[in-house]
């Protein structure tokens, strides 16, 4: 069985762990210039249904770094799911290339294409999981506070993707996760079902109502887009609804003077974010987008080992 990483809940607390080990450690051998070949001779196959700035870059540029290869697919080109079957497509891409790449709509196509591929599958975001995101979150606050463990990291946005795989990371390793959004944005009742029984002995996160309870005592305070890809018909009704849960300054004030902020990027600056906060010393967005080569390098190594 070919290892895949298509959520954290299926990634085990000890691999997350060397996985942030091999992150931080590919991150200082690219700084010192040394040569990489774990991939040399292997094939990595991107299909996105969705653009994509960071993971299809830092996915391209992180396997030319390993000294592998990789080829990009528009999922309108191949058809994904309507030209043929998603398990005919998945047998014969598991055929051409060593890993496989997806950004798509539902997380069922991860899913079904990890059934059939017979070659590791890597999640590059779908409507419900964003877990290469949340593997450069996790490396970011370490850079930033040394551990995760008993730090607070308040989500200010909607139980989207982003905020669904990292609650599952930051609970793995031992943060407190809040989720501070408007009332009906909250976690749905399919992942509160998954995070329980999954994770029995995890207090399950914290969502409050109130940006300002939720910030008080955040280590890291991360948002994202209110209207995430595939949701564009609800953007005036969130627009309204997440008026009050804007990061900008006068909320930044009623924070800890040591947190930090993140974001997955792309910003909607003056929605989720302001500039002055986005810009400002507190926000390390950009070391953020960072990582995403350096975890996606350490991923792209652990489902080659299998
Ligand atoms: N954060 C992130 O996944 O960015 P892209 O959508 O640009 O890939
Ligand atoms: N939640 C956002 C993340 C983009 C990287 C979206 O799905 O559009």
């Amino acid at each position: 069985m070919p290892r895949h990483f298509l959520n954290l809940f299926d990634v085990s607390t000890d691999d997350l762990e060397q996985l942030l080990a091999d992150a931080a450690r590919l991150k200082a051998a690219r700084k010192r210039g040394i040569p990489a070949h774990s991939l040399s001779g292997r094939v990595v196959g991107l299909v996105f249904e969705k653009p994509s700035l960071r993971t299809r870059v830092s996915f391209e540029a992180g396997v030319a770094q390993l000294g592998g290869t990789s080829l990009f697919l528009p999922g309108n080109e191949v058809g994904l799911g309507w030209r043929e079957s998603l398990a005919d497509f998945a047998r014969t891409m598991g055929r051409f290339v060593d890993i496989i790449v997806l950004r798509v709509f539902r997380q069922t196509t991860v899913d079904g294409i990890a059934e059939w591929a017979g070659v590791p599958v890597i999640n590059g975001l779908s409507d419900r999981e964003h877990p290469c995101q949340a593997l450069a979150d996790l490396q970011t606050i370490i850079e930033q506070f040394g551990t995760v463990a008993g730090k607070t990291i308040t989500f200010v946005g909607d139980g989207n993707n982003v905020s669904m795989s990292l609650a599952v990371g930051v609970a793995k390793l031992g943060g407190q996760f809040v989720l501070a959004c408007p009332a009906g944005y909250e976690f749905d009742a399919e992942f509160q079902k998954r995070f329980r029984s999954e994770l029995p002995s995890v207090p399950f996160p914290k969502t409050v109502n109130d940006p300002i309870a939720g910030v008080r005592n955040a280590d890291v305070i991360y948002t994202d887009v209110w209207t995430s890809m595939g949701q564009e018909a609800e953007r005036e009704e969130r627009l309204k609804r997440f008026a009050d849960f804007q990061i900008n300054a006068a909320l930044m004030a009623q924070a800890p003077p040591q947190a930090r902020l993140l974001h997955c990027l792309p910003a909607h600056r003056g929605e989720e974010v302001t500039d002055e906060v986005i810009d400002g010393p507190q926000s390390v967005v950009f070391d953020q987008a960072e990582n995403r080569l350096h975890a996606q390098k350490a991923v792209l190594e652990w489902v080659r080992e299998q």
